[in-house]
């Protein structure tokens, strides 16, 4: 079984409000990308990394080896922009979100390993939830029911799909891919198997500047303990 991974750091990072694209914003002594790549790079399976950059970026920020796309407006479209410079027929295609630095080669063979399995579309990165989730209506303030928790995960990335099931879904119009919040929905909605793999919540997304710190504090352990 090979893979290609496809990398999402186009987005510009509003939330954490940095002078730079988020992507780039150096955490833990390095740019925030660059610490799914190193983990991206040491799984075997992984024969091509492609990572969509936001335009006017210049892709010499990147290691050597790695493809660089320019990505697009929402996400989908950005995972859409790096899938088209795939090369060969890999079986399994891999999306990652860059703006989470601390994946471990480890979970990312888990997944690989769970989306190979027969009769399986896609397998996601997935944590427990910690919180009670309750469902609000569209007044956005009375609460219409509350969810039962051990009926819910929160996924992450990871996420690894059939090559054939991706290229699928995201030939869909534009505005039906834009409106997509993870790849996993595109490809639930068109009837395939999804299933989830748990990783570490530590596998957070960096959105905002407290996230930022809490993943550098996370790292720095990491490399101390390493
Ligand atoms: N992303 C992308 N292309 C976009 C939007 C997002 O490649 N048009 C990527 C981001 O770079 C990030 C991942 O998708 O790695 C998850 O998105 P998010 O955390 O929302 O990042 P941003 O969109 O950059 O942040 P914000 O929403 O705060 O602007
Ligand atoms: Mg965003």
């Amino acid at each position: 079984m090979i893979a290609a991974a496809l990398v999402v750091a186009a987005g510009s990072g509003e939330r954490l409000g940095a002078a730079e694209p988020k992507a780039l914003v150096a955490c833990g002594g390095k740019p925030l990308v660059s610490w799914s790549l190193a983990a991206l790079a040491a799984v075997p399976q992984i024969t091509q990394i492609v990572v969509a950059l936001p335009p006017g970026v210049d892709p010499g920020v990147l290691p050597s080896g790695v493809t660089a796309v320019v990505g697009g407006a929402e996400r989908s479209h950005s995972v859409r922009a790096a899938l088209a410079a795939v090369e060969g027929e890999p079986d399994l295609v891999l999306v990652h979100d860059a703006a989470r630095p601390l994946i471990t080669a480890e979970e990312i063979a888990r997944v690989l390993q769970a989306a190979a399995q027969p009769g399986v579309d896609g397998a996601v990165a997935a944590a427990p939830v910690s919180d009670t989730i309750k469902a609000i209506g569209p007044d956005g303030v009375t609460v219409l029911r509350t969810l039962e928790r051990g009926a819910l995960v929160a996924v992450q990335t990871p996420q690894v799909f059939r090559r054939s099931v991706l290229e699928r879904v995201l030939e869909q119009p534009d505005t039906i891919v834009g409106a997509a919040t993870d790849d996993a929905s595109l490809v639930e909605v068109a009837g395939g198997t999804v299933v989830v793999v748990p990783t570490s919540p530590e596998n957070l997304k960096v959105t905002t500047p407290l996230d930022l710190q809490l993943a550098e504090l996370l790292l720095r352990q990491r490399s101390a303990a390493t």
